[in-house]
């Protein structure tokens, strides 16, 4: 097991490592010659035109791949996107939009609930396109068409890399649907595949800055509660941040949409609590950092995530992180590794298992 570990403690930190390559080889097997190519998933764009509705079904850190690239997929391509939880939405009586895509998103392409509500979509007439990293998995050979991301295997429980490449898949997804529906030009297409290009060596830099998380996750290993707050592809990033942090730190963590904290969860808020708030998004910023105003005045400890430039958070926030800048809709990329060291860091300064929490499994073929 050493030898796999390549030198690392914990799988964990390996595959957070592998990050860009899995999103470089996820990139490389559809964009050619600069364009992305769809013809081995077999989706033409007669097909693309013709979706009117897109249902983004997933389990767990797949199904917040999904929250976030709803938000993507509706600004670049103009399609409405519903992301459900599989194992709500096999178990409903919706109407579903008879030429509607439906997308499952599956590290494993194992996970009982995901490939039933897959199945039953099917049984609807739907057409599905999984997004899978195992090749040869029971979604990947039940699905119509097939997005497979890169990954390599995935040890660790606490997925990463996983989910790393899952949300540059649906990246794809939703700029070639706006180049394919039109709504883009040809400037503004290279240009987001250029920048989705960018995100390894991102990573990259965010890596090399690990020392600071790990320094700030010895200071709250003790902590009890986190929240972490964000607007829009930020609010997705805290989704995921959360649940790391609570599955291999056992720290109780919840992510809301800023603007919600008003309505209950602010009176949570006490001396010395932990929020996390994900700032990447220059329209929703001044919201965000408002909120956490609101948190601070009660006496919460702030962190931010943000991006290289707005320097000015550290007047605002008690600890601050930076990621480099890529457009805006993919920044979730990397706001969210900082995130996952978070969560690794204070999972190794409390002496936990790592790679394999308590009471969770890697694959979930139970219902
Ligand atoms: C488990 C894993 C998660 C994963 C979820 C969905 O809960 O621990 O990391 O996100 O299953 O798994 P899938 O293989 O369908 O992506």
């Amino acid at each position: 097991e050493a030898a796999e570990k390549a030198g690392f403690e914990h799988f964990m930190m390996k595959e957070i490592y592998e990050q860009p390559k899995a999103i470089r080889d996820t990139l490389n097997s559809v964009v050619k010659d600069g364009v992305i190519d769809f013809t081995d998933i077999d989706i033409t764009e007669e097909e693309i035109k013709k979706y009117s509705q897109i249902y983004i079904v997933a389990c767990g850190s797949a199904w917040h791949v999904g929250v976030e690239a709803q938000y993507v997929i509706e600004e670049l391509a103009q399609i409405p996107v519903r992301v459900e939880l599989a194992s709500e939405f096999r178990y409903r009586e919706m109407p579903l939009v008879k030429d509607g895509l439906v997308i499952v998103i599956s590290q494993s392409g194992e996970t009982a609930d995901t490939l039933a509500a897959m199945r039953m979509a099917k049984d609807k007439g739907l057409a599905t396109l999984a997004v899978v990293n195992v090749i040869g998995s029971s979604i990947a050979r039940e699905a119509d068409k097939v997005f497979y991301t890169l990954a390599g295997p995935e040890i660790s429980v606490a997925t990463t890399k996983g989910y790393s490449a899952q949300l540059v898949a649906l990246d794809c997804i939703a700029v070639q649907f706006a180049k394919v529906k039109g709504l883009i030009t040809d400037e503004q297409y290279s240009y987001y595949i250029s920048e989705l290009q960018t995100i390894p060596e991102k990573i990259e830099k965010i890596l090399q800055d690990k020392e600071r998380i790990q320094w700030f996750a010895a200071k709250y290993a003790n902590a009890h509660d986190v929240f972490f707050v964000g607007r829009g592809v930020d609010y997705a990033v805290c989704l995921e941040g959360s649940l790391k942090l609570k599955e291999i730190s056992y720290i109780h963590s919840e992510a809301y949409a800023a603007g919600e904290l008003k309505h209950g969860t602010i009176s949570l808020i006490e001396d010395n609590i932990l929020v996390i708030g994900v700032l990447t998004q220059s329209k929703l910023y001044e919201k965000t950092v408002s909120n956490m105003m609101e948190c601070k005045s009660r006496g919460a400890y702030l962190m931010g995530v943000t991006n290289y430039g707005n320097y000015e958070m550290e007047d605002k926030v008690d600890f601050t992180v930076y990621v480099p800048k890529v457009d805006e809709h993919f920044m979730g990329s990397l706001a969210v590794i900082p995130l996952q060291l978070l969560g690794y860091y204070v999972s190794v300064a409390k002496g936990l298992d790592v790679d394999k929490p308590r009471n969770l499994a890697k694959s979930v073929t139970v219902e």
